[in-house]
This record gives structure tokens, C-alpha cells and sequence, in this order.
């Protein structure tokens, strides 16, 4: 039995005394330890953060890291410096930076490398525009997504990923995949594992789905056989969204274990 994983993805907001406040609405929330629960802040937001959780059941997780430990590379934040603060999460090649910010697989591949070399847990991100689902090309693209993102990463090394398959055209715009065309995809990841890796590999990560989940429809997606989490933009901005989130995630889990 996979452990659920939900992690809230606060992208470009809140303070730290907003993100602190936040933060503490979550505490108790993982029912004992039977879902993980993660935030991430915003780099500026991450010390405070991780201090008003520190010895919580709330991890804390970033948004994106540089692959060298530390140098003349401005602007970037290295994985020292997020262990520093009590990261043990750090999210990558989320669309956002892939179609903002210039990422790419390859780009992801870096960072993901360097985050597996740490005890930092990686959550990679992967999913395709409207454009490409309407052309029929969303397992193409996945797969693609998957190949150059986790090129060079061994068996040993991917049991401690975990996937976030996000659809692009569904974060942000209330749009969600239905929990039918989540699993689709989901399942095919899952395949790609099994094909690349092993089965017993494909078993054990954790592939969560992120795109306008919000507590009413939290539930029917953690239904499905491969989906074991969520990554969670808007509504984790909310105490009250959240923590129905992880309700359903808790409850969820203990009706199907
Ligand atoms: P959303 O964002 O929940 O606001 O759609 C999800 C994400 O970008 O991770």
C-alpha cells in the first residue's frame, strides 16, 4: 500500500508571517501519520516556515533548486541551503518553469540528479498542454517527459522519487481531469516504471496528481488505483481548502488499506 502524499504548492505567495499562520493550521493533520503532508513556500518563506513546523507532522518542501552546491551562479538557491533551512521536499520541472522559465527535461535531469545524491525527496512534475491532449499526443509526451527527466537515474535511486502528473491545461483554470483521464495517465507512468524499471519498482512510487484539486473533488480522484496523492496550487492557500484535502486523503486511505 502506497502512503498518500499532498503536498500544497504556494507558488509566488504569502509572507512569512502569512506562511507561518498557515502552516500551523496543518499540524495533527497527517491523522497519525497516515498521509504525508508537505508545504512549500516560497524560498523567502521557507526559514519561517520550517520553524513553526519544525518537529510537526507537516514536512517542508521547495519549489525548484539549482544542482551545484554552491558558486558565482546568481539567483540560485543549492540543496545544502534548503537542507539548511529543513526542506525535505523539493518540487521539479513544474510547468510553470518549464514554460515561464526555460526548463527542460534536461534541465530537470540535473537538479534531479543532484537532489537523489542528498536525502532531499524529489517530487517531478510532468503533464501536457490542451494542445497536445487534443492532438492525441498526451503519452507521448509524458513519456518523453519521463525519459529525459529521469535519464541516468537507477532503480535504486527512482524508489525515492515521487511523480506529480500535472495536465497544464488544468492548474490554475478550475478545469480538473476527470478522475477517469487522471488514471489514464497515471496508469501509463505507472506502465513506463514497470517497462523501465521493474514492477516491484513501479509499485512502490508514489504518483500524485496536481490540477485544480480542491476538497470536493479530492476524494473521487484518490479513488483511483494510481493516484496517491495530490499537488495542490490554489487551494492550499486556504486553511480551511487544505486541510479538506487531507481529510479526504486520510479518510480515503483508511477506507482502501
Ligand atoms: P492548482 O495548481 O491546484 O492551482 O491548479 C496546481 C499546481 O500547479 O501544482
Amino acid at each position: 500500500m502506497r502512503k498518500r502524499i499532498i503536498a500544497g504548492n504556494w507558488k509566488c505567495h504569502l509572507t512569512q508571517k502569512e506562511g507561518q499562520e498557515l502552516a500551523q493550521a496543518f499540524k495533527g493533520a497527517s491523522q497519525n501519520g497516515a498521509i504525508d503532508v508537505v508545504v512549500c513556500p516560497t524560498y523567502t518563506g521557507l526559514s519561517a516556515v520550517g520553524q513553526a513546523i519544525k518537529g510537526s507532522d507537516v514536512a517542508l518542501g521547495a519549489q525548484n533548486v539549482y544542482w551545484e552546491a554552491q558558486g558565482a551562479f546568481t539567483g540560485e538557491i543549492s540543496i545544502p541551503m534548503l537542507q539548511d533551512v529543513g526542506c525535505t521536499y523539493v518540487v521539479l520541472g513544474h510547468s510553470e518553469r518549464r514554460t515561464l522559465f526555460g526548463e527542460t527535461d534536461a534541465t530537470v535531469n540535473r537538479r534531479l540528479l543532484a537532489v537523489l545524491a542528498s536525502s532531499i525527496t524529489p517530487i517531478v512534475c510532468v503533464g501536457e498542454t490542451l494542445e497536445q491532449r487534443e492532438a492525441n499526443k498526451t503519452q507521448e509526451v509524458i513519456t518523453a517527459q519521463l525519459k529525459g527527466s529521469f535519464a541516468s537515474v537507477s532503480a535504486e535511486q527512482i524508489e525515492n522519487v515521487v511523480i506529480a502528473y500535472e495536465p497544464v491545461w488544468a492548474i490554475g483554470t478550475g478545469k480538473t481531469a476527470s478522475p477517469e483521464q487522471a488514471q489514464e495517465v497515471h496508469q501509463q507512468i505507472r506502465l513506463w516504471l514497470t517497462e523501465n524499471y521493474s514492477d516491484s519498482v513501479a509499485q512502490k512510487i508514489r504518483i500524485q496528481y496536481g490540477g485544480s484539486v480542491k476538497p470536493d473533488n479530492a476524494a473521487t480522484l484518490l479513488q483511483q488505483a494510481d493516484i496517491d496523492g495530490a499537488l495542490v496550487g490554489g487551494a492550499s492557500l486556504k486553511a480551511d481548502s487544505f486541510l479538506g484535502i487531507l481529510q479526504a486523503a486520510a479518510s480515503n486511505q483508511a477506507v482502501s488499506s
